[in-house]
């Protein structure tokens, strides 16, 4: 049962796709304050409840004990003290053991703010509005609730198979003949690889839609030549648009009246890479429709995935803001700064980027009604890449294009997946990789994955074995690296032959991969979930933070600590350890439920098997360097059940838009024992 209730004189973000009506009933799970500012629902928490969702944020996946904000922003240091990423994921889930539990959505795609018992341990405070629509969900289980909300967003976006692949990125790839490197080193060394990623350097200058011609004097032939060996190009696209005088998507802009204004008018200055840039009014279907078109060029030229970034959107400075501090830090020249003058300057120097004041200073027109950009600031992110995926179903209608942005907001899980932004090196952000992925599963993010090794900061050997070792469940399997860090494609380190096993493991388990995404897009259910959803009558599993169920058979339970040689697994029923240095080294052996400490070796891939399920694993051609080659693969299986067991298969293209109906996926039974 869903619920609906509406505040002040919300906009239509998109974020619901399902029609309800408003209720009738007065609100009855939280109390209801009006204030200054909008709502505030609040309700106490007893102690045996925990609280899910939220998507992209920090800490656990019991939310519990810190208050999380709602307000896309881009900054690169992830610590426990954050209290906001790049998206707005206004989706939890109060699980509770005495009373029923239920799901809240805020639709507000504004500053909300969930205190989860930050303020006071035992009450979940939520504050939005003044103008938004809170949906209240209840249902049998949690499992229910999520998908009662799902239905209710909307079907999760589906990408190309390819996009399962392995993929590598690094911001530093400045030319043709690096890529080439790239494919020939994992290739040649029989590495798996399915993408390489553009970042910002292949542009002329940081334009979007552009191509350095000397950089890359023939990226069609490049794409083409790429895709005979099975690796696709994946360019970046950024929201900010270069000020430059013969720059046609500027000057288009600024003559169709395409970009974010001020309050007079003018189009607002931002700055990002290439210097002053405006921002393309995405939230206005005339401007999205054109700044969609404009991917129409890269396609052209053979492109066939995107990722969408920058788009919070971010901005280093504005024009009018610089100025005024400019003035101000000048005006301190040759000043003995003390203490507070000191700071004052760090603090207004530091203040230029992101600055809610500017977020303050710009407009959008939606489709005739202004409206402040801080009102809808969550947005931009999801209609930049609505922008690019209603372009898609234009130019390619008939087939997937992979496409991920960095910002979002619930409802562009309809339109591309996200990418966890800018983490860190650090083992702690593993455990954080780990811990994310059902919070935005819940939230419909379902293609979705981190920086493997992490973005920035140098990744050690070690630390991008075991990132690996857990991305390989992870729908987007990528390595990308910052500028100026260490270099961590996996043929830079000494133990290539590892890498190379645990990637062809990845590969060998896409069959089932795959047909689990299907399964989870197609039937709005979750790919990953935290073991409480499986489980909910046991006690332990709802305390375990650090293990995720993967699709109906499998469990992981990833090592995320540096030197540590295996590590304590719960399992909340018996089930089969599958221990695997390649796909042809493979030990099974049955675990009795309980605690358990289970080594894991550096250069080991292990999981477990839920009793009664099995899962398919293709076998693999020693020569195997992209999903294209998995074509027509055999299987094998892996099973755990007292006798038969049942499994069923999702096959298609991967490429075309008819999903196989239901009836016609594949039900496979095999030998459990
Ligand atoms: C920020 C993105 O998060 C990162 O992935 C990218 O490499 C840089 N921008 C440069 O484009």
């Amino acid at each position: 049962m869903i619920c609906k209730y509406v505040f002040g004189s919300p906009i239509e973000t998109g974020a619901v796709v399902a029609q309800i009506q408003e209720s009738a009933e007065d609100l009855s799970w939280m109390e209801l304050e009006k204030t200054k500012g909008g709502i505030r629902l609040s309700c106490r928490m007893e102690d045996s409840d925990v609280v899910y969702g939220l998507g992209e944020q920090m800490r656990g996946m019991n939310k519990r004990g810190f208050t999380y904000v709602s307000d896309a922003l881009d900054d690169a240091i992830h610590t426990e003290s954050r209290h906001s990423l790049y998206g707005g994921h206004n989706f939890l889930i109060l699980s509770r053991r005495e009373q029923s539990s239920f799901g809240i959505f805020v639709d507000d795609p504004g500053r909300v703010a969930f205190d989860v018992g930050e303020t006071q341990m035992d009450r979940l405070e939520v504050t939005a509005g003044p103008d938004c629509v809170v949906y209240f969900i209840v249902g049998e289980s949690v499992k229910d609730i999520a998908k009662q909300f799902r239905r209710m967003i909307g079907r999760s976006y589906i990408p190309p198979k390819w996009a399962f692949g392995y993929q590598q990125s690094r911001w530093g790839y400045i030319n043709e003949a690096d890529v080439r490197e790239v494919v020939r080193r994992h290739h040649g060394q029989g590495i798996p690889l399915d993408a390489v990623y553009l970042d910002i350097d292949y542009m002329e200058d940081y334009k979007d839609f552009t191509v350095d011609k000397e950089k890359f004097p023939d990226l069609a032939g490049l794409a083409g030549e790429m895709k005979e060996e099975g690796v696709h190009l994946v360019p970046i696209i950024d929201a900010g648009v270069k000020i430059e005088e013969g720059y046609p998507v500027y000057e288009e802009g600024i003559e169709e009246g395409y970009f974010c204004k001020e309050e007079d008018g003018e189009a607002f200055v931002g700055a990002v890479w290439p210097g002053k840039v405006h921002f393309p009014d995405v939230l206005n279907s005339r401007a999205r429709e054109w700044f969609g078109g404009k991917y129409r060029g890269l396609m052209e030229q053979g492109i066939d995935g995107f990722w969408n970034d920058m788009n919070e959107p971010a901005i280093f400075y504005s024009e009018k803001n610089l100025e005024r501090v400019m003035d101000e830090i000048l005006a301190m020249r040759g000043e003995n700064l003390d203490l507070h003058a000191f700071f004052h300057m760090k603090d207004i120097l530091l203040g230029l980027s992101n600055n809610p004041e500017d977020y303050r200073s710009f407009y959008h027109d939606l489709d005739g009604v202004k409206v402040r950009h801080d009102r809808v600031h969550n947005l931009y992110g999801f209609y930049m890449t609505r922008a690019a995926a209603e372009a898609f179903g234009r130019i390619a209608p008939d087939k997937r294009t992979l496409l991920f942005s960095r910002s979002s907001y619930i409802g562009m899980h309809r339109y591309g997946g996200i990418w966890t932004g800018d983490n860190m090196s650090w083992w702690s952000h593993l455990l954080l990789s780990v811990q994310q992925m059902p919070s935005l599963n819940l939230c419909g993010i379902l293609y979705t994955g981190s920086d493997i090794g992490g973005f920035g900061g140098d990744a050690t050997e070690d630390l991008l074995l075991r990132w690996l070792e857990f991305a390989i469940f992870t729908p987007l399997m990528r390595n990308h690296a910052a500028l100026g860090t260490r270099e961590q494609e996996v043929y830079q380190f000494s133990h290539v032959e590892a890498f190379r096993r645990i990637i062809r493991i990845r590969y060998g388990l896409l069959p089932y991969l795959y047909s689990e995404y299907m399964k989870a897009a197609l039937e709005d259910e979750l790919y990953f979930r935290p073991l409480a959803f499986d489980y909910p009558e046991d006690a332990h599993a709802v305390k375990v933070e650090d293990q995720l169920m993967v699709g109906e058979s499998i469990m992981a339970a990833p090592v995320y600590v540096q030197n540590a040689t295996g590590r304590y697994v719960y399992l909340p029923e018996d089930m089969l350890l599958v221990r695997m240095r390649s796909l042809k080294e493979r030990t099974c052996e049955v675990m009795a439920r309980g605690h358990h400490y289970v080594e894991m070796a550096l250069d080991e891939v292990v999981f477990f098997v839920k009793k009664g399920h099995a899962l398919p694993l293709a076998v693999l051609d020693d020569d195997l360097l992209s999903t294209a080659d998995l074509e027509g693969a055999a299987y094998e299986w892996i099973s755990f059940g007292d006798g038969p067991v049942e499994y069923v298969l999702y096959e298609d293209d991967g490429i075309s838009k008819e999903y196989t109906p239901r009836e016609d996926w594949k039900r496979m039974t095999v030998d459990g024992r």
